[in-house]
């Protein structure tokens, strides 16, 4: 087999990525190790940045997301029992979008088979060589016989627990890494959103974030111990610790529970490889970088990577003008760490430190005070949630 850009990994990255060159004229093949009904029902985070829905419409892949969508222009914080609106459109000018990730990915690979480029399933035992050379090829095994996928550029799209970061050989690269000592336990229930808006709320017990993905479903999340085990959170305890936490002092507002459909744990961590780039190899999303989900980024800047590889592979392609290329990395680590940098800020204002210790609780309630009494401090947060300009627009 023979392409132009092998694209490895299905997630929004991966697809969006192919979209774009797509409309580019560029030929590419997307490889994803899991079924499509693994990828289309894998429930993952649902913020989109006004900039992700602008370029998701511009290149015809929000039809879905623009009818069913629900549309926030505004966020609560909540400490010490009061609520505090953040006015994101009042302060920014702009809203977020309440869409879920995998209604996206059902979106983009819809649009995917419909312009009948290839999108591989359930290959195994994917192999990158040749990314120091100017042919490198993608191996891999699909319905038990082993292929070889002839490229001129290959995205590693394929996620944090992928493999293309690991054909980046040691000393290429820079690691740089933060865990944080605890997780989100996330939920997703048949209930009706107890509040229009999203939720964070700092409490002596912990985290909490009340978040919907429609009027019919909620998506709720506690902070735990990293090593919490899931067996011992039997559904009511889930829900009563969710009411303790997101529990106002006057009172008036009650936590609408039901039937829990899907519960997992997440991780917390940071994480950004520099480069994002090695030799023919591209790293994109989650592969290149990981943002605790605090501040509801990884998906928008996944498509901010890819806006970026997109550009500069279209010059390429066209006149072999590498400069956009070479400059990728950089261009998408502006955008990383100033990204990195606003969800380590909410961490670390919203959770509750593992060993409670005094001092830090005192600073982070004066973050929160501060941060829902200064008109500066509060816009500052509300132009980071609702997202930066995406780079080259704006
Ligand atoms: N071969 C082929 N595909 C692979 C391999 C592999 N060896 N390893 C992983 N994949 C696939 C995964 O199954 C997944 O579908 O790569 C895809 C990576 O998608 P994501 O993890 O969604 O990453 P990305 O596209 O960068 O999107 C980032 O996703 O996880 C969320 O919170 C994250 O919102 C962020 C967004
Ligand atoms: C979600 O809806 O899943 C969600 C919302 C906001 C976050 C993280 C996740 O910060």
């Amino acid at each position: 087999m023979r392409t132009q850009v092998g694209i490895v990994g299905a997630g929004p990255a991966g697809l969006v990525l192919a979209h774009l060159l797509h409309r580019q004229g560029i030929d590419s093949v997307v490889l994803e190790r899991q079924s499509r009904e693994h990828v289309e029902r894998r429930v993952r985070a649902g913020v989109l940045e006004h900039g992700t829905v602008d370029l998701l419409t511009e290149v015809g892949l929000a039809d879905r997301l623009l009818r069913e969508r629900m549309v926030h222009h505004g966020l609560e914080l909540l400490f010490e029992g009061e609520a505090y609106r953040i006015p994101l459109r009042e302060l920014s000018g702009q809203d977020i979008t309440i869409y879920g990730q995998h209604e996206l990915v059902k979106d983009l690979i819809a649009a995917r088979i419909a312009t009948g480029e290839p999108l591989l399933f359930a290959v195994d035992d994917v192999v990158l060589a040749g990314l120091d050379g100017v042919t490198p090829t993608i191996s891999f095994t699909e319905d038990g016989a082993r292929r070889e996928l002839h490229c001129d550029i290959v995205a590693g799209c394929d996620g944090f627990h992928g493999i293309s970061r690991d054909h980046v050989p040691d000393g290429a690269a820079t690691y740089y890494e933060r865990e944080y000592p605890f997780a989100w336990l996330g939920i997703l229930a048949q209930a009706r959103p107890s509040s229009e808006e999203l939720i964070y709320a700092y409490h002596d017990r912990g985290f909490a974030l009340h978040s919907m993905r429609s009027p019919e479903i909620t998506r709720l999340y506690l902070q735990v111990r990293p090593d919490e085990p899931l067996a011992e959170w039997p559904d009511e305890r889930i829900w009563s610790e969710l009411r303790s936490r997101l529990a106002r002092r006057a009172g008036g507002w009650t936590l609408s529970d039901g039937p829990i459909l899907e519960k997992g744990i997440t991780a917390m961590r940071s994480f950004v490889m520099d480069p994002m780039r090695y030799g023919r190899l591209f790293l994109a999303g989650d592969a290149a970088h990981i943002v605790p989900p605090t501040g509801a980024k990884g998906l928008n800047l996944a498509v901010a990577d890819v806006l970026v590889l997109a550009g500069a592979l279209d010059a390429w392609f066209r006149s072999g003008n590498s400069a956009l290329l070479d400059a990728y990395s950089q261009t998408c680590l502006r955008r990383v760490w100033r990204v990195q940098h606003f969800s380590w800020w909410m961490t670390s204002m919203l959770h509750r430190a593992a060993d409670a210790d005094p001092f830090t609780h005192q600073l982070q309630l004066s973050q929160l005070r501060y941060v829902t009494s200064s008109r500066a401090a509060a816009t500052s947060l509300a132009e980071n949630y609702v997202g930066l300009p995406l780079p080259g627009r704006g």
